[in-house]
């Protein structure tokens, strides 16, 4: 059951326009592995009346631990989506570039530097960033800045960017 749950993510560089760009500051030169509690338990916060598919900090710490336990982490898969840097394990976090996350939280849209210092400041150490609740001229402007705001935070942080998926011409 757990292997079902383990998500391996693709790095955004070969997405990128032309192919030959590429930032060089040491991050992702191998596919990002981890646990990502998004594709089984989506936005869901009802543990009283849903407690065994819904998100919690007992969820990411049962999930961490299981990480270390059943040897994931040893075969590179660290990142988790919870602060869980005791044990070892990076700490995955997910926003959106637009004024609302796909679920209806607060997106980064008017905050980039904001949001981008407050990732470094927790220890994040990737953000995947959505593209709910934005239109093109956000997805130009945004996605780059967010790039540029996690870079200056001097904290290195994987920016896994959704910027392709939601242009047209690359979801078909
Ligand atoms: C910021 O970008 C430069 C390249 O432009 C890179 O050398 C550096 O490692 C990056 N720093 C962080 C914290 O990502
Ligand atoms: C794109 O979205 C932003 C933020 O909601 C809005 O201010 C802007 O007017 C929109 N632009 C277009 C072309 O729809």
């Amino acid at each position: 059951m757990m292997a079902a749950l383990v998500i391996q993510w693709l790095a955004l560089a070969s997405l990128l326009a032309g192919g030959a760009v590429s930032l060089d500051n040491g991050l992702a030169l191998t596919p990002p592995m981890g646990w990502m509690s998004w594709e089984r338990y989506r936005c869901n916060v009802d543990c009283t009346t849903d407690p065994y598919n819904c998100i919690s900090e007992e969820l990411y710490m049962e999930m961490a631990d299981r990480l270390v336990d059943q040897g994931y982490k040893d075969l590179g898969y660290e990142f988790v989506n919870i602060d869980v840097h005791s044990r070892g394990l990076k700490l995955g976090i997910y926003g959106d570039i637009g004024t609302m996350t796909c679920g209806g939280y607060p997106g980064s849209y008017g905050h980039i530097e904001t949001d981008a210092m407050t990732y470094a400041e927790w220890g994040v150490d990737m953000v995947k960033v959505d593209g709910c609740y934005a239109n093109e001229t956000v997805f130009a402007e945004g996605y780059p800045a967010m790039g540029k705001a996690l870079n200056a935070t001097g904290r290195p942080i994987v920016y896994s960017c959704s910027w392709p998926a939601y242009l047209k011409d690359v979801r078909n």
